[in-house]
């Protein structure tokens, strides 16, 4: 088989502070992404979420984008800092009533939202009381989890609690290039792990409706035969790949890395973090080629020879999808639930062209060849449930700035005209021939 289900769930996905600017309105405070990107030579282009895409004045017009497209469901991010600016945990109305205009607008669309709790964006208040290294984070977590869930429950379709825990505990708190900018030692950035973890399952005991756990995955191939680079190839495997479900489908720590953790673990925590969810989201972009070194951390990813490149110089590689879908689906066997593709997309240098349009035919492309990797797992047996792009609009993308452009629709940040890609116009078509 080739095509969808009628009842499987298209849609986009974005992130609070990728989109939506409004920095300093109606009492949101400093997250750590935007004490992160004011600092000298974080981003690319020396850039910050400031204002973005404007998505905070502008959703009226980014629904109708979705409601043109003919989505069934947009995944977004609400931002922590605008709806708890300060350590007393007191909810922000202002705050909160945004969420509200853009859910009744979703709403009167008929467009189902998948609401995240944690995209990144840590309150700068909470990353001053010690960030994901103090365990308290985690129950602060599950308040500001109770705030959201009882001002906005009644119109969320799908609750995630943290999108990509690998990354932010990776980028943000090993290597440094991600907010809060910290390069901790293994031993002391394990504890990010677990109260990452912990925050998830304290989180998701709050949330009433449906459940989805969000994690990426890449397959991780060894840079070349050699022993060493195996080992590192199957160390990441289980770093990227296991460390954040196993606990959380298994309620176990992969072995391997049981005694970097363990040190924070204290009795009873694992049957919190051990809450499987209704659905499990998969954020798939390339796979990655793993090489030893003689770091404190023994590895390092490179992007894998003999592939086309998108402009992030990611190996364009959607047998990759089919493959974390699949290895997925054998590892965790009855204890996996329902798959969906939270993210996938890509980065090309788009411009509007003279006549006003916006060519993106490698995203086209590629896109295209990811649904039929995904459609490749289905008809081998995995059971895929959604899809959604990454990402309605281009978007402030982290440590690239402005620079990455993984939107169907073509954002000018001068003016913040949108304009949709050829990209736009083929999901579109291809989200209307399903049904
Ligand atoms: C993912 C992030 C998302 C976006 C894409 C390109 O890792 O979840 O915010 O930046 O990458």
């Amino acid at each position: 088989m080739t095509g969808f289900p009628p009842d499987f769930t298209w849609g986009v996905a974005a992130a609070a502070y990728q989109v939506e600017g409004a920095a300093n309105e109606d009492g949101r405070t400093p997250s750590i992404w935007d004490t992160f990107a004011h600092a000298e030579g974080t981003t690319a282009d020396g850039s910050t979420g400031d204002v973005a895409c404007d998505h905070y004045h502008r959703f009226a017009e980014d629904v109708a984008l979705m409601a043109d497209l003919g989505i069934d469901s947009y995944r977004l991010s609400v931002s922590w800092s605008r709806i708890v600016p300060d350590a007393s945990g007191r909810p922000n109305p202002a705050g909160l009533d945004f969420y509200d205009r853009l859910l009744d607008s979703l709403a009167d669309n008929g467009i189902s939202p998948a609401v995240n709790l944690f995209h990144w964006d840590l309150p700068q208040w909470a990353q001053d009381a010690g960030g994901w290294q103090q365990r308290d984070t985690a129950a602060r977590f599950a308040e500001y989890a109770e705030i959201v869930a009882a001002r906005l429950g009644d119109r969320v379709g799908t609750w995630s609690t943290i999108n990509e825990m690998f990354e932010h505990f990776a980028l943000g708190h090993v290597t440094g290039e991600h907010a809060p900018g910290l390069t901790l030692p293994l031993e002391e950035a394990a504890g990010v792990v677990h109260h990452l973890l912990l925050a998830s399952g304290h989180a998701a005991q709050v949330l009433r409706g449906r459940l989805m756990g969000i994690t990426s995955y890449a397959p991780a191939r060894p840079h070349t035969d050699s022993d060493a680079d195996r080992d590192a190839a199957a160390l990441y495997d289980v770093l990227q790949n296991r460390l954040f479900t196993d606990p959380v489908l298994l309620g176990r720590y992969p072995a391997e890395l049981e005694p970097l953790i363990e040190p924070f673990v204290r009795e009873g925590d694992l049957a919190v973090v051990h809450a499987p969810p209704d659905l499990w989201g998969v954020n798939y972009y390339s796979i990655n080629s793993v090489r030893a070194t003689e770091g404190a951390v023994p590895l390092e990813v490179l992007a894998p020879q003999g592939f086309p490149r998108t402009a992030f110089g990611w190996a364009v590689a959607p047998e990759g999808l089919t493959e974390v879908l699949t290895t997925l689906h054998e590892r965790y066997a009855e204890h996996l639930p329902p798959l969906v593709i939270t993210e996938n997309g890509c980065a090309y240098d788009d411009t509007v062209d003279a006549a006003g349009g916006c060519d993106d035919l490698e995203r086209v492309v590629f896109l295209d060849e990811h649904l039929a990797a995904v459609r490749a797992a289905m008809n081998a047996g995995v059971d895929v449930r959604g899809y959604y792009v990454w990402s309605l609009l281009d978007n402030f993308e982290w440590a690239e700035g402005y620079t990455k452009r993984f939107g169907l629709v073509h954002v000018d940040y001068a003016t913040q005209r949108r304009t949709p890609k050829t990209s736009f116009g083929w999901y579109r078509d291809r989200i209307a021939a399903s049904r």
